[in-house]
């Protein structure tokens, strides 16, 4: 069989499939549909300070080609979690991400901190990016002055890997790697949810209560695809990519883009069990294809002269 293993940022993996954050919960829930060690890491629902009861309902509705949600963060705060799901989550034979987010810098760091001593922690992915809070301003992950101000705290704050999840709610999704990249992250998550909305004419209603969302699926994928490539390009540090991904074909297509990892979201609300079986598939098709290794593929990219000339392209 191909070897899956990958290195990213530190994290030494048995292959490159992850959960998306806000998936599947923390982790516990995951485990009646599929083996928390078939991940090459788990990464938890965002955690916040205090715990947050999330958006007015209704907070996630469905469309034509994937979901919109505006769950607004709904946790029970970072005691809860290292209370009651970071002892179990130690015993899962995982590696464990778990996602930080925060109203100010300050929450950001004082959280990092706090999971600093946390050992069933292997790495934090820093939510800079989620569309559902602060009015959907996303006042972190749309300007690379703050951006990297966050990320330049939280290093402060932690030994373990960050990870910054960015927006694609931006012009220059560049940029802002760049700006996480000078502020201490070792690697970046691209990419969060789109802003989107549905109304139903009938009722003149909006379908989510907070009337926009994130826009999430399998519609997203372009989009994801040419955001992580985009973040390959303008940065040294790993990059994840994330959205849209369904399949073991979907994942090849962003580790040749130069993606290091992959995230399964959306995707498992149709299949909760299928993460479990992306990296033997993956693998799989690696061997038919005639490759040994996963990360023979990493990086692959064949980008002849002319797409380079595309105007606007990142150089
Ligand atoms: C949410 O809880 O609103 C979604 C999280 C995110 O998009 O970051």
């Amino acid at each position: 069989m191909a070897s899956m293993a990958v290195t990213v940022a530190g994290l030494e993996l048995a292959n490159p499939v992850m959960s998306a954050s806000g998936t599947y919960g923390h982790g516990l829930e995951m485990r009646h549909f599929a083996p928390l060690s078939s991940l090459g890491a788990w990464v938890s629902k965002t955690v916040t300070k205090k715990p947050r009861p999330g958006n007015p309902l209704p907070r996630i509705c469905e469309t034509e080609a994937g979901f919109l949600n505006s769950i607004g963060l709904e946790n029970r705060g970072i005691d809860a979690y290292v209370r009651d799901v970071l002892p179990d989550m130690a015993r899962a034979e995982v590696t464990v991400i778990t996602n930080i987010g925060g109203e100010s810098v300050e929450d950001f760091a004082e959280l990092a901190e706090r999971l600093d001593s946390e050992a069933a922690v292997a790495a934090l992915e820093v939510n800079l990016s989620c569309p559902n809070v602060q009015g959907g301003k996303l006042p972190f992950s749309t300007s690379p002055a703050m951006a990297e101000s966050v990320m330049r705290r939280v290093r402060a704050a932690t030994k373990k890997p960050i990870f910054a999840k960015l927006s694609p709610n931006v012009s220059d999704i560049g940029e802002i790697a760049r700006a996480v990249e000078a502020g201490g992250a070792d690697g970046i998550t691209a990419i969060n949810t789109l802003l989107g909305m549905r109304v139903d004419w009938r009722t003149r209603r909006p379908a989510l209560n907070t009337i926009q969302g994130g826009y999430s699926g399998i519609a997203i994928k372009p989009v994801a695809l040419r955001s992580a490539w985009t973040c390959v390009r303008a940065v040294k540090i790993p990059v994840i990519g994330c959205g849209g991904i369904g399949s073991p074909e979907d994942a090849f297509e962003f580790l040749v883009v130069g993606c290091r990892a992959v995230q399964f979201g959306t995707a498992s609300f149709t299949d909760p069990s299928r993460i479990a079986h992306l990296a033997d598939e993956m693998s799989t098709l690696l061997d038919r294809a005639g490759l040994a290794a996963v990360t023979d593929l990493i990086g692959t990219l064949h980008a002849s002269a002319a797409v380079a000339k595309v105007p606007g392209a990142p150089s």
